[in-house]
């Protein structure tokens, strides 16, 4: 596996490639701390493309709380086995300053509804962050395809909209979600928890399931009613929000005929480690 820093360096490599071969370029954006979620989306990237580029980049403009940007897990030498292993053929560590040189503005997106549901509302400025270096990473790197997890859900669907605004000819492939043996969503946060609230983490799940199995029964605010008041009893959790919502256009719902799939949406914390997962229902 190629490892690279320098812009230029990334961009002479993928050409050389592309000069030589006919297949296609697929690249995994990630902000390290690799688990097999990730793990799923480079080995996806693998089986259908030539070249696989995974990139890693803890990026500051995402975070809207400077503690968890402080907190969040790093382990370069881990992460590059583990590409290694999986057959990855680039790893992008960027330099900050090529990303971001010095009096770098940020660009300003329009994403309209989709940027003021969930995350939107209750983490000011994190999609404009995000789509930013990843707007800026695909101008690098120029994938044809480029691989996103359901797990950031709102996320995924910034991104659909960000290649559409800007034209840009790259296939964004949804990948589901991967999961610990107790139904918690891997997350690089995770190994934040200690190990009694890694045992309490998967009661997100439990509740995403239980609406799975339970939701004909209810309307969406009824049941969003009784999901709050289940995370009201347990002591360890401070749940965020809990949403019913249109898969396509992410507005919630106030009954189940309103759209052709919905899912439901959690974030809370857990301590002070914040979890989000979802899971669709039809
Ligand atoms: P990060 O949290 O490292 O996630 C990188 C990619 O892995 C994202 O597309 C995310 O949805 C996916 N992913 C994470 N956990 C997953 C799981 N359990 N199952 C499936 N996919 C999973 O998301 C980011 O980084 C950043 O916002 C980024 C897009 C890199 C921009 O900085």
């Amino acid at each position: 596996m190629l490892i690279i820093s320098k812009k230029s360096d990334l961009i002479d490599a993928i050409s050389a490639y592309r000069e030589q071969n006919k297949q296609s370029v697929g690249f995994v954006p990630t902000m390290g701390f690799l688990h097999s979620g990730h793990g799923s989306l480079i080995e996806k990237s693998i089986r259908e493309n030539g070249l696989t580029v995974c990139d890693i980049f803890v990026n500051p403009l995402q975070f809207n709380d400077k503690k968890d940007f402080e907190k969040y897990p790093v382990d370069i030498e881990r992460d590059k086995n583990y590409l290694e292993q999986l057959g990855c053929d680039i790893l992008y560590i960027p330099l900050h300053s090529e990303l971001y040189p010095n009096g770098h503005q940020p660009m300003t997106y329009d994403f309209g509804e989709l940027e003021s549901f969930m995350e939107g509302r209750f983490r000011a400025g994190h999609f404009q962050g995000m789509a930013e270096v990843v707007r800026i990473l695909f101008e690098i790197v120029k994938p044809d395809k480029a691989y996103f997890g359901e797990k950031d859900f709102q996320q995924l669907k910034i991104i659909q909209h960000l290649v559409k605004q800007f034209q840009m000819p790259i296939e964004i492939v949804p990948c589901e979600i991967i999961r610990e043996d107790d139904g918690l969503a891997m997350s690089s946060r995770n190994a934040r928890l200690s190990p009694q609230q890694r045992n309490q983490a998967s009661f997100i799940f439990r509740q995403l399931t239980w609406c799975t199995q339970n939701y004909k029964n209810y309307s969406p605010p009824q049941l969003q009613k009784l999901i709050t008041e289940k995370f009201e009893k347990n002591s360890c959790f401070k749940l965020e929000y809990v949403e019913f919502a249109d898969r396509e256009t992410l507005k919630s719902i106030n009954s189940w005929n309103e759209c052709s799939s919905a899912g439901v949406f959690i974030a809370a914390f857990l301590g002070d480690v914040r979890l989000i997962d979802n899971i669709i229902l039809f």
